[in-house]
């Protein structure tokens, strides 16, 4: 047996104020994807924004059902809408960010697996990837190159080779 360790790269900012303008203003795209969150059960809202090439943005927040596992996350609903719409058009960076009343969020929100393996795709799809900051509003910001950061062992379609 061998102990192995992976060791992840990414850029960890104060706050907006420090970030390169272009990422700073898709954080404040970000929030104001919160506006449009559905999320009466949980109280906590998601917002996306995905900047692409052409320069247009595309929001996603997140959309909750009564019957719980037909909701969506915002960076679901943001890649898929992008996806659907300007499949020519690729995606340079997304941002994310959360809001709840409940409580003060100290740390950036961080996407679920689900939505991980859907930023893999899309990576994938376009075949470069794309930067993804995880924006806490008041608070930190991290920021990586690609999915594969936070997905050492990502599922791709080489697995499915022989
Ligand atoms: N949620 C997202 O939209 N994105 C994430 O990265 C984490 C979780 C949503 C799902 C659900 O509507 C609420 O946040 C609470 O889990």
């Amino acid at each position: 047996m061998i102990n192995k360790e992976i060791t992840i790269n990414y850029e960890e900012y104060s706050g907006i104020d420090e970030l390169p303008d272009q990422y700073k203003e898709l954080c404040l795209e970000a929030e104001n994807a919160l506006n449009s969150s559905h999320s009466p059960y949980s109280k906590f809202r998601v917002g996306a924004a995905l900047r692409l090439k052409s320069g247009r943005i595309v929001y996603g927040s997140n959309q909750e059902n009564v019957a719980y596992p037909s909701g969506l996350c915002a960076e679901r609903v943001a890649l898929f809408t992008a996806g659907a719409n300007y499949p020519e058009d690729p995606i340079i960076a997304m941002a994310v960010t959360a809001q709840t009343d409940l409580f003060k969020l100290t740390s950036p929100v961080t996407s679920c697996g689900s939505c991980l393996q859907v930023m893999v795709e899309s990576e994938k799809k376009q075949n470069s990837p794309f930067d993804i900051i995880l924006h806490c509003i008041d608070g930190p910001v991290i920021k990586t190159r690609g999915v594969k950061s936070f997905m050492p062992f990502l599922f791709d379609e080489g697995r499915l080779e022989k």
